[in-house]
Formats: C-alpha cells, structure tokens, sequence
C-alpha cells in the first residue's frame, strides 16, 4: 500500500532536488539533498529568496521538485494523495492563516473536524493543545482578531499540532512577532518539542533563533545547500566566508551566548571531580546566576547555562574547569576553559 512507512528509513529526505519555477531566469533549488533524522529539527537558514521556502512547500507537495525526490519515511511524497499526505504534516505560516471567521477552537479542531472525529473528542483535543501552547482554555471562543500576534502563533502552532501529525513544517511562524514574544514562543516550542519529538523543519532567516532551536542548521544560498551541521559546528566550523559571515560567527560573546553547556561538556570522566575546580574564597563562589547552585566552596554549571555564562563561571573560580550537574545535583559533565577556548576560535576545531 502506498501508506506504508518504511521505519528504517530517514524521516525526510531530499535526494537532488532541484526546482525551477516557470518563467523564472534562474533555478529556486539546485540539487539539494539532505536527511532528517526522526524527533529531529532541523533549521533552514539562508538570506531572502535563497529557496527556504521553496524546499519546504516540496515537502507538502504545494511545489513539485523538476528533478530528484522528497521521501517521507521512505516513500516518495507523489505516491499517493496530496490530501492524505498533507493530513500527516502540520504546516505552520507566518501569517498564521488562521480563519477570522471561526473561533481559536473551531480552528483548532479544523483538521480532526475534516478527519471525522467526535465533537467531544475534538473538544477534549482543543483544550489539550491550548493548555499545551499555554493559552487560557476560554480563549476557544475568541476570534483571531481579538488575539495578540504572539497568542495568534500559538493557536497556529496548537492547530498544526491538532491530529498529532508527525511531521511539522514551520515558515518562519514567528517572523512578525516583538522579541520578548518571540522568545518565548521559542521557549515555549523547545518545550513542546522534547516532549512530543517530532521531526521539524523550520525555515528562519534569524541566525540567533536558527541557534536556539535547531539539532543541526542547514544553510543555503542561492537554491544550494551550503553546509549542514549542529549550531556549534557551524559556529567553530563554517564551510566558507558565506556561512562565517551569516552567522556573525567573529562575534565571539554573541555566539557563546547562544550556545549550552550540554553541547560542550566532557563525559563526568572517572568519577574524580573536576580535578581543576577552584577551592575558592567564599567571594569568588558567589553565582551571578541563579541556576548555579555552590556546593561546598564550588561552583557548579547547569547543561543549560549558556556559554557564556559558563565562560564567566570559569574565569571567576579561577578553575581550569568546572563541574556540570543537573537539577537533582548528579554529576553529568564537566566544562574545561580549553573546550572554550578551542570553540571560540572562528574555523578552530572544537
Ligand atoms: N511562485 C513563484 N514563481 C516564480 N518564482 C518564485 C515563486 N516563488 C518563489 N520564487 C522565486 O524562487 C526563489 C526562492 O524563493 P523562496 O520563496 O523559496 O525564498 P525564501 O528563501 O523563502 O525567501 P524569504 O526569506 O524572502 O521568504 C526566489 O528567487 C523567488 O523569487
Ligand atoms: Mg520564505
């Protein structure tokens, strides 16, 4: 049948596609190929008019490529019905597309709506997602127009989410929105996404958000793909001058600060404790932030602490390295000034 999956295969792959829209002078795409790993998200960055969004509408068939192939769970998006497929994608726009005439719930519940599901159990998945996107439950029976720009996210968010597809596509949903908003539409999809894992695909021309977010970043220019790699690796490795240039990877303070710990830390090793950690003064271990916790004369980082921070944790113990627990105090890394310093030369290797 050509509904079935094959799970062996990548989530999503692109296997040399190219797009050439009719009478356009130049291709939109050229021989683009790359992977995505199941629960992975991965960002697509690149300046204006580079085929950002070209290469995600391949995806849901509203483009199709002039040569090579899409494969969702191995199988060619062409295979079957654009609308059965399009049923296993969330698809989330800038502008939201949110329906003014319906109300937050009935555009929620368009999708389960057109899948034939109960009223009660469409009801009971339209409260799950607006608490899961953190909005009020009696905002169901608000119009977009009485929604602010970020809540009005949310609800596309909520909406694509709505019968629980797999596969999420996300064009730049938060390009209009202020920065507080936007952050914490970024915190608020980080949060969605390590508990639901689905595979994204999320087009930004924002570097810091494309940093923020995503397992790897795929870069394009002009309708080819640049480079492919985690943010650390774009950061310390940038395949050319394009790709050091985007990401402002010379600003040294910015991109640590974008960075986390986790990404950075050594295994624990042998069980010795941070060999280097400072036996400080008091003064020395007093934490600037409030994720730090001391043990004893010692200052601990969390996974989370950003780089930055770690880097100001660092040089205040006057330690060489410092010790990473989680929450709960377990010992789960440990963060070296070296791993810093390797990092924070621009096409140094980490
Ligand atoms: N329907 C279309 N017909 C003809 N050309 C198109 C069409 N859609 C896009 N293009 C062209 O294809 C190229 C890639 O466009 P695309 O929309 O994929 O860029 P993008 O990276 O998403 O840009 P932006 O960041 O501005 O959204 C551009 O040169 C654009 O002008
Ligand atoms: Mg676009």
């Amino acid at each position: 049948m050509a509904t079935d999956t094959d799970t062996a295969a990548p989530a999503l792959r692109f296997e040399g596609v190219g797009v050439a829209y009719p009478g356009a002078a130049g291709q939109a795409l050229r021989d683009v190929s790359l992977e995505v790993a199941r629960g992975e998200l991965v960002v697509l960055l690149g300046p204006s008019g580079c085929g950002k969004t070209t290469l995600l509408k391949t995806v849901n068939r509203l483009v199709t490529p002039d040569s090579g192939r899409v494969l969702l769970e191995g199988a060619d998006v062409r295979a079957g019905g654009a609308t059965a497929l399009r049923r296993r994608i969330g698809y989330v726009i800038q502008a939201t597309g949110l329906f003014p005439h319906l109300t937050v719930a009935q555009n929620i519940g368009l999708v389960p709506g057109l899948l034939n599901w109960e009223a009660r159990r469409t009801r009971e998945r339209v409260d799950e997602l607006l608490a899961l996107v953190k909005l009020p439950a009696d905002y169901g029976s608000r119009y977009p127009r009485q929604l602010s720009g970020g809540e009005a996210q949310r609800v596309g968010i909520a909406r694509a989410l709505a019968a629980d597809p797999a596969f999420l596509l996300m064009d730049e949903p938060f390009g209009a929105i202020d920065a507080i908003a936007r952050d914490h539409l970024q915190e608020a999809l980080l949060e969605i996404q390590s508990r639901l894992r689905k595979t994204i695909l999320f087009v930004t021309h924002d570097v810091d958000e494309a940093l923020r977010l995503a397992d790897r970043i795929a870069v394009l220019r002009a309708g080819r793909l640049v480079q492919v790699a985690t943010p650390l690796d774009l950061l310390s490795r940038p395949a050319d001058a394009f790709v050091r240039e985007l990401l402002g990877a010379d600003d040294l303070f910015r991109r640590l600060g974008l960075l986390r710990v986790r990404d950075l830390m050594a295994p624990p090793g042998d069980g010795a404790e941070a060999p280097g950690t400072a036996a400080g003064t008091e003064a020395d271990t007093d934490a600037t932030s409030a994720s730090k916790t001391s043990v004893g004369s010692r200052v601990d980082l969390g996974p989370d602490d950003d780089l930055r921070e770690a880097l100001t944790a660092l040089l205040r113990s006057e330690a060489s390295e410092l010790p990473v627990r989680d929450a709960d105090g377990t010992l789960v890394g440990r963060l070296s000034l070296e791993a810093l310093r390797r990092v924070s030369r621009p096409g140094g290797a980490p």
